[in-house]
């Protein structure tokens, strides 16, 4: 048994998703979020840079706030750096691209899948591979999102002009006739009313936010590292941005264990 907190890191508001579904399976956990929201969005940037934040991030969490499993809650940062954080790190790494990718060939009955994420993460091929390593056999189609996760870290989640943004970029996936997409940016399941609108009631909207949950879960369970005690797990939420944001917005997106937010400066 384990008391120490779990971590989990994204670039801003969009691993919430994930805070979310953790804190609902696993309520008696403690829980420290980290919000890189100072050098939000990570998706357009070289994964180089990407890979170097999610080194000094995960570093914080482990060293600073001596957490005992860091969830990478982000898709581009797994995409950009999960080899040399499981490679660095002495406490379990879990991402979100393979439990997304498991759940995406679950969900689909045609065999005709999609996902999306950021540009970063899909010029990556890391969802091709991991879907790939599931050994389904399914057509698998894919397009980058850049614009989506603007909208969300501005609290604009159902727009005239992220539907009509939604409508162009998606446009390919509605071609291919994909009948389940998978959300990967973790931004994007706050989108999911624009993107399910535009790509038809009938497609199935996978979100990795549970399926990683369950991970955790079980890995919780394999190693050892669940918390002794019964009571509520205490959660702590820090932003290297604008902390009031974090706190106004955050709460809104993720509900009300989002109620108070620590700053964070890179130095
Ligand atoms: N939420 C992040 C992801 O899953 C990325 C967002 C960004 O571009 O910063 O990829």
């Amino acid at each position: 048994m384990d008391d120490r907190p779990i971590g989990m890191f994204d670039s801003g508001f969009g691993g919430l998703t994930v805070a979310r579904a953790l804190i609902d399976l696993l309520p008696g956990e403690d829980l420290v979020y980290f919000g890189d929201t100072a050098r939000y969005p990570y998706g357009p940037r070289p994964l180089d840079e990407v890979r170097d934040f999610a080194l000094q991030v995960t570093k914080l969490l482990v060293e600073r706030h001596d957490v005992k499993m860091v969830v990478v809650a982000c898709n581009t940062a797994a995409a950009a750096a999960l080899d040399l954080l499981r490679f660095e790190c002495e406490v379990p790494v879990v991402s979100v691209v393979d439990p997304g990718a498991r759940a995406l060939v679950r969900a689909t009955r045609s065999g005709r899948v999609g996902v999306i994420g950021t540009v970063g993460t899909i010029g990556s091929g890391a969802y091709q591979r991991a879907v790939r390593a599931t050994r389904a056999p399914v057509e698998l189609s894919c397009a980058a999102c850049p614009g989506f996760v603007e909208f969300v870290e501005r609290g604009e989640t159902d727009s005239e002009q992220v539907h009509v943004l939604a409508e162009r970029l998606l446009a390919p996936l509605v071609e291919a006739k994909v009948d389940s997409l998978l959300l990967g940016c973790t931004h994007y399941p706050f989108l999911a009313r624009t993107i399910g609108d535009v790509m038809g009631r009938e497609v199935v909207l996978v979100s990795s936010a549970d399926e990683t949950a369950f991970e955790v879960r079980a890995i919780l369970a394999d190693t050892g590292l669940g918390r002794r005690s019964a009571a509520k797990g205490n959660h702590r939420f820090v932003s290297s941005g604008d902390v009031a944001w974090f706190r106004a917005l955050g709460s809104r997106l993720l509900g009300p264990e989002l109620d108070g937010v620590e700053g964070w400066e890179w130095g």
